[in-house]
């Protein structure tokens, strides 16, 4: 697996580098969190954190733990037009600037505001499912159910056009991919500025639109944001979040959806059978899949003042990576935590992160993958994961397989 990644998450450590490693990393974050638990790697030039409370402590330290990757000692500006927008969005601020870009969209992402368009999801999730579910008896969770779900919702809320989704799909994973090992890092590299000035090209001719026609969806929040009075958002930032929104809860929840499915038919008995029906025991189980499979393994941050952890010290200007995958792994904090427990009682799990940053979308990626999983339930049995060897994402800080094939019955 190729070192690139988003900002802040720069390089993936040599005992991730080969993609069976990234299949199954949680034995060696057993080993760091006994033996190394903050550790410094010189070759990324980089610290690793890896137990829950050291996680738990950073992410909640906004002053000593910046979100800012061009806080780093050895940031590098990016040299392509478009590609450091990212860096202008919420993800990347600290505050008090990112309290005032979360406010732009904070209420679009509520649960109240979300469960009026459920029925809607439940609509799409079905239409995709008509087409997959058949006699046949096989289908791959990844291509028919969990990769178009999230990118069809999301291209909605935002208000893209039904005729552009498949180009918005193909951005969406290319921004967040890893190179491949039959591609040069040259070519890798220009092939993601190309993305992102496709998409930067894009959003700039929709924000057009919507500021001579708005409508009732995210992108013309975005664009009043963008033109009113107070000027809250400048057209950096207006176009940063349109490529945040679509690229950080599309990969994320079509993870968490296959995760979902393997974790369920890897299970003892029959998983499938006790969650139809029951949305709580569904509910509970997604938080499990959450915490057991975390789609986000990985989050960087850079030390702003030097500060000692477990008898460390992290200088100024370092770069911090916590493995939130690690952190929910960590027996000091869940009982048999190499246990999927489908009914864990709450967890406090950091698979959505902590704190300032935690993640916006986190109610709409549950209320997806309880719409997604119950409309698959409802129409599938006796489930079973196929032969064919698991491939890892390309992705170096997402957890989850690039296609799930399962066998089922049809109900
Ligand atoms: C932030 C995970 C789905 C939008 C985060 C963070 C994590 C995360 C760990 C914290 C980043 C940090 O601390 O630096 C996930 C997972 C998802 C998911 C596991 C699905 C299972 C979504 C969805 C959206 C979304 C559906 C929206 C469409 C965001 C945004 C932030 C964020 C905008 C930045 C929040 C801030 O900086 O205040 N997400 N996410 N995410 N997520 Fe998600």
């Amino acid at each position: 697996m190729s070192s690139a990644g988003p900002q802040g998450l720069q390089a993936v450590p040599r005992e991730l580098q080969d993609r069976e490693a990234w299949l199954d990393p949680f034995d060696w974050y057993e080993r760091m969190r006994e033996a190394a638990p903050v550790r410094y790697d010189p070759e990324r030039r980089t610290w690793d954190v890896f137990r829950y409370e050291d996680v738990k402590r950073v992410l909640n330290d906004d002053e000593l733990f910046s979100a800012d990757p061009q806080k780093a000692d050895d940031f590098v500006e990016p040299e392509a037009p478009g590609e450091g927008l990212i860096l202008d969005t919420m993800l990347f601020e600290d505050p008090p600037r990112h309290g005032e870009l979360r406010g732009v969209v904070d209420e679009w992402f509520q649960p109240r505001t979300l469960a009026d368009r459920e029925p809607h999801f439940r609509e799409l999730a079905g239409e995709l499912l008509d087409d997959a579910v058949g006699p046949h008896g096989q289908m791959d969770v990844v291509a028919d159910l969990a990769y178009p779900f999230p990118v069809t919702v999301i291209a909605e809320l935002l208000g893209i056009p039904p005729s552009d989704r498949d180009r918005f799909k193909t951005w969406s994973n290319t921004i967040v991919e890893a190179a491949s090992d039959e591609e040069n890092a040259d070519a890798f590299a220009e092939r993601q500025q190309q993305t992102q000035m496709e998409m930067a090209q894009y959003f700039l001719e929709m924000i057009e639109d919507r500021r001579e026609d708005p409508q009732d969806d995210l992108l013309s929040v975005i664009v009043t944001a963008e033109s009113d009075a107070g000027g809250r958002l400048s057209r950096e930032e207006a176009l940063g979040m349109c490529i945040l929104l679509l690229v950080a809860g599309n990969i994320t929840t079509t993870n968490l959806i296959a995760n979902a499915v393997r974790c369920f038919a890897e299970a003892d008995g029959d998983l499938f059978d006790e969650l139809r029906g029951d949305d709580r025991a569904l509910t509970s189980a997604i938080e499990e899949v959450l915490r057991y499979r975390s789609p986000v393994q990985a989050m960087g941050r850079v030390a702003t003042e030097d500060v000692t952890m477990r008898g460390e010290t992290i200088e100024a200007g370092d770069r911090v990576i916590v493995w939130l995958g690690s952190a929910n792994r960590d027996e000091r904090q869940f009982e048999a935590a190499d246990t999927f427990r489908p009914n864990r009682s709450p967890t406090q799990h950091l698979g959505f992160g902590h704190g300032t940053h935690y993640c916006l979308g986190a109610p709409l990626a549950r209320l997806e993958a309880k719409v997604g999983l119950s409309a698959l339930l409802d129409r599938i049995e006796h489930v079973r994961l196929t032969e064919a060897p698991l491939q890892p994402t390309r992705s170096s800080f997402i957890y989850g397989v690039e296609s799930l094939p399962i066998r089922y019955d049809e109900r």
